[in-house]
């Protein structure tokens, strides 16, 4: 008997893909407490409600960061390489070599774009890359990642090293003229410098570093994963921003796309020195509903049948609520209200539908009582908007044109947005 339970239990439900197939479901109330009381003002959110809220997406989805400050006092940050001439002279490139827990842990590179001629420090914006700093600008004096890197940014040869071959290809997802032309930083580190992103990763990351039992760690429920450590990773990257005189640590925006989207929700929403949190495209496990049915699943994405899935980047419990995201006591939008009374962006594409672009705006629709409780004006919308139009004041959303990716209209979008809530000038 035991075969054909496995195999029942292993049949993946057909993707829905169709608003009118899409389950009828039932969103918890951030602001109604676990005990069943209505949270009425600010104070009661700060106080008691949002770490209940907090604590809710740790043990259900992410898991708990380890408190590391101690760890972090031995953290050191040097200088390998800057050019007061980059980009034809706008900007001052600085290549920063960073061991966040000191020099017997593990180190990241950040690369950091400041504008050249501004009057003081600069905003800044802060995002995990996928392949490798030289994959997002055509800079030559980029320097390649030295820790494993996926199959197509690396070496033909099988060994996850990066090569020159990967150097620009993301150019177009960074847009640093862009930024740097209306003022603001742009600092980047690769997501494989806190993890290699395959399911034994973490043995190589901070995860294992920072674990008395190293890479022998059986991790526990609520035991943080691979979302967490990039997360804890962008923090981290802000502790080496935060040193550099030209950057004002204080108009610092994360930004992810995709699964460093998912990332740069969970990083905004624990730590509350990013002034602006922002959401591209980060789909199932990000700003999309889970209990809305649609495009990708919590099944799917938490690795409930074989061979799909990215159980590594959730604690356990996550994978619990495959086909039964009814019972998740929680759902995205407690993720982003976290973010709240901070200015929040979400932004899908329209034909990105394993996203759930629509899920991605309910989310964003469904966190927004908490932004007004906290007294901001929130989304402002209620209705899905058209293809291209943007809305919001302090929860900015938009649904592009085109396919899964970060474009130049997308960049627009958080440029004005940010002209308004953390502006360069
Ligand atoms: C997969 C995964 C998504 C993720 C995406 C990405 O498609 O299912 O959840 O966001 O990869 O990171 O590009």
């Amino acid at each position: 008997m035991l075969l054909p339970l496995l195999f029942l239990a292993a049949t993946m439900p057909a993707t829905i893909d169709d608003e009118s197939k899409v389950p009828p479901y039932t969103l918890p109330d951030p602001l109604v407490d676990n005990a069943g009381n209505k949270v009425v003002d600010a104070k009661q959110w700060r106080e008691s409600r949002r770490p209940e809220v907090m604590k809710l997406v740790e043990e259900n989805i992410y898991g708990r960061t380890p408190d590391t400050r101690a760890r972090q006092q031995a953290a050191v940050s040097e200088v390998v390489e800057t050019d007061a001439q980059a980009l034809g002279g706008k900007a001052t490139r600085t290549q920063l070599k960073v061991w966040p827990i000191g020099k017997s842990g593990p180190a990241f590179d950040l690369l950091l774009y400041v504008p050249n001629g501004a009057k003081g420090p600069v905003p800044a914006f802060l995002g995990l890359n996928f392949g490798g700093n030289h994959t997002t600008v055509e800079d030559k004096a980029v320097l390649l990642p030295s820790t494993w890197v996926s199959k197509q940014w690396a070496a033909a040869d099988g060994s996850n090293r990066a090569t020159e071959k990967g150097r620009g290809t993301q150019a177009s997802r960074w847009q640093v003229e862009t930024l740097v032309a209306r003022g603001f930083a742009l600092a980047t580190v690769y997501c494989g410098d806190f993890e290699p992103d395959f399911p034994e990763g973490w043995k190589q990351g901070f995860r294992a570093a920072l674990s008395p039992e190293g890479a022998n760690t059986a991790w526990k429920d609520g035991d943080w994963a691979g979302i967490g450590a990039w997360a804890w990773g962008l923090s981290r990257s802000l502790d080496a921003l935060a040193k550099v005189p030209a950057v004002d640590a204080k108009r610092v925006a994360v930004i992810g796309h995709s699964r460093l989207g998912k990332a740069s929700l969970w990083a905004g929403a624990q730590d509350e020195r990013f002034a602006l949190v922002i959401s591209n495209e980060s789909g199932c496990g990000g700003a999309a509903l889970g209990k809305r049915i649609f495009g990708e699943t919590v099944g799917v994405i938490a690795g409930a049948y074989p061979g799909r899935g990215f159980p590594h980047w959730f604690t356990a419990r996550y994978s619990r609520f495959a086909e039964k995201e009814h019972l998740m006591p929680l759902d995205q939008h407690h993720l982003l209200a976290l973010v709240a009374p901070r200015p929040l962006y979400v932004a899908s594409a329209v034909e990105d539908r394993w996203a759930d672009p629509k899920g991605e705006f309910l989310g964003a629709l469904a966190a927004d009582p908490v932004f007004r409780l906290l007294g901001q004006p929130g989304l402002g919308a209620d209705v899905y908007p058209a293809v291209g139009q943007r809305v919001g004041k302090s929860i900015g959303y938009h649904v592009r044109a085109g396919k899964h990716d970060v474009t130049l209209e997308d960049w627009q979008a958080y440029l004005d947005f940010a002209d308004r809530v953390m502006p360069a000038k």
